[in-house]
């Protein structure tokens, strides 16, 4: 298989083996084949032949049929059935050539036969196309085992190939799910924490968080915005935590100071929440939810677009479920009282306080708003 290449095959010297077990014969056939350019070895016996062969196989073998110990036809079957072997052309030397030998023959395994007195342009022209035929053949065989064997490692390498990517890409699946499972855990924990100051506000942050979800839908924004701000606006008070529980637990109206250390849960959020680049909507609503459109909110009086847009969104979903909830200082009111006080004022709120865009966001997917607060409530 690997010495086998159109080079050797071509410049190497045709070999022949000869048996016969008349001596004349074999000299004759030996000095013709010689003088025509081939290399020859001839044989009177089949065992030593068969010995001769399986060291080194020729490119063609001439047999007699009949001969003493083994005859032709079972010479030709051991050589058949030897894998070895078997591919060397073997052509029949015989003098009578009947239809009952042929096919003896032929079912040993020859493939050709040459007539006894043997004529000599006969025997150069059956030889040469056999032993021409007989290395085209190998050549081919040899080409299609390499190609076979080429094809398979190729294919078994790709299998591979595939198999590690199927493993790691699903292993990397697996590990990103958890890792965004305990991040949304994480933001969770972290929001029920500053709840726990605050009084009684049950599902306030969750609530938030849909409401805010609700208007960024309605206002178009893309999926990746709408999931974050879903997710980050339960974050929007976690800076109470830092506020003294008293000023929620108030029954009457804060007083100027009280009011001030209030404003501060805005500065202490985003403190807390930091600069985590996968909280950065997080951070920036807890700073800016309590700045007004007009300039006049806090902490730092920001006006419109100066306000960032997850900004000016949880603002009205802050409000609007203040509005429906009840607070040691405020009754709960119903959706359309809570609805008119965002759209129309009261003097507390204002719609100057919104940016337009969002107000009218709030304005078309009121009913959405109902529907989650009653889903959500408590
Ligand atoms: P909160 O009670 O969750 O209210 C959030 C926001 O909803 C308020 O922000 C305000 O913009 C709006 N809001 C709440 N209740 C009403 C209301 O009855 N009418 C109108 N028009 N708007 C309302 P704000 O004012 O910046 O207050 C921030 C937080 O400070 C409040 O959260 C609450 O925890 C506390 N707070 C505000 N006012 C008082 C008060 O008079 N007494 C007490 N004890 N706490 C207050
Ligand atoms: C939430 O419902 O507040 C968070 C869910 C999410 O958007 O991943
Ligand atoms: C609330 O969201 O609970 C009310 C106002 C605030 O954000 O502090
Ligand atoms: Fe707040």
């Amino acid at each position: 298989m690997n010495s086998l290449n159109d080079q050797s095959t071509e410049l190497r010297k045709p070999r022949v083996v000869i048996l016969d077990d008349e001596p004349e014969i074999l000299d004759f056939l030996k000095y013709l084949l010689i003088r025509n350019g081939n290399d020859v070895f001839t044989f009177t016996s089949g065992a030593a032949a068969l010995e001769a062969i399986e060291l080194d196989p020729p490119d063609i073998i001439l047999l007699d049929i009949t001969m003493p110990e083994m005859n032709g036809y079972q010479v030709c079957e051991t050589i058949k059935q030897n894998p070895k072997l078997k591919e060397i052309p073997v052509v029949f030397l015989s003098a009578l050539i009947t239809t009952e030998n042929k096919i003896k023959g032929f079912r040993a395994g020859g493939v050709d036969y040459i007539t006894k007195p043997c004529q000599p342009d006969e025997v150069l022209a059956r030889v040469g196309t056999h032993i021409k035929l007989g290395r085209a053949e190998a050549l081919l065989r040899h080409k299609n085992e390499h190609l076979e064997q080429t094809v398979l490692e190729r294919t078994a390498e790709l299998q591979l190939d595939i198999e590690k990517r199927i493993f790691v890409e699903s292993q990397l699946a697996l590990q990103i799910a958890s890792t965004e499972k305990a991040f949304i855990y994480t933001v969770y924990a972290l929001a029920r924490a500053a709840e726990a100051n605050d009084e009684d506000t049950g599902n306030h942050i969750l609530r938030v968080g849909d409401f805010s979800a609700i208007i960024a839908t309605q206002l178009g924004l893309d999926d990746d915005f709408i999931q974050a701000i879903h997710l980050q606006a339960i974050l929007h008070d976690v800076g109470k935590i830092h506020t003294p529980p008293e000023i929620f637990k108030k029954m009457g109206k804060l007083t100027d100071e009280e009011f001030a250390m209030m404003k501060e849960h805005t500065f202490s959020g985003s403190m807390i929440i930091g600069r985590n680049e996968k909280l950065t909507i997080g951070r920036s609503i807890a700073l800016t939810h309590h700045e007004k459109w007009d300039g006049s909110g806090y902490p730092r009086g920001l006006e419109g677009e100066q306000i960032p847009l997850e900004g000016r969104i949880t603002a009205i979903a802050d409000i609007y479920d203040a509005l429906r909830s009840s607070r040691p200082y405020k009754a709960a009111f119903d959706h359309d009282r809570a609805y008119r006080i965002i759209i129309e004022g009261d003097g507390r709120t204002k719609p100057e306080h919104f940016d337009p865009a969002v107000l009218n966001a709030f304005k078309e997917a009121a009913d959405q708003f109902e529907e989650a607060y009653q889903s959500l409530k408590g």
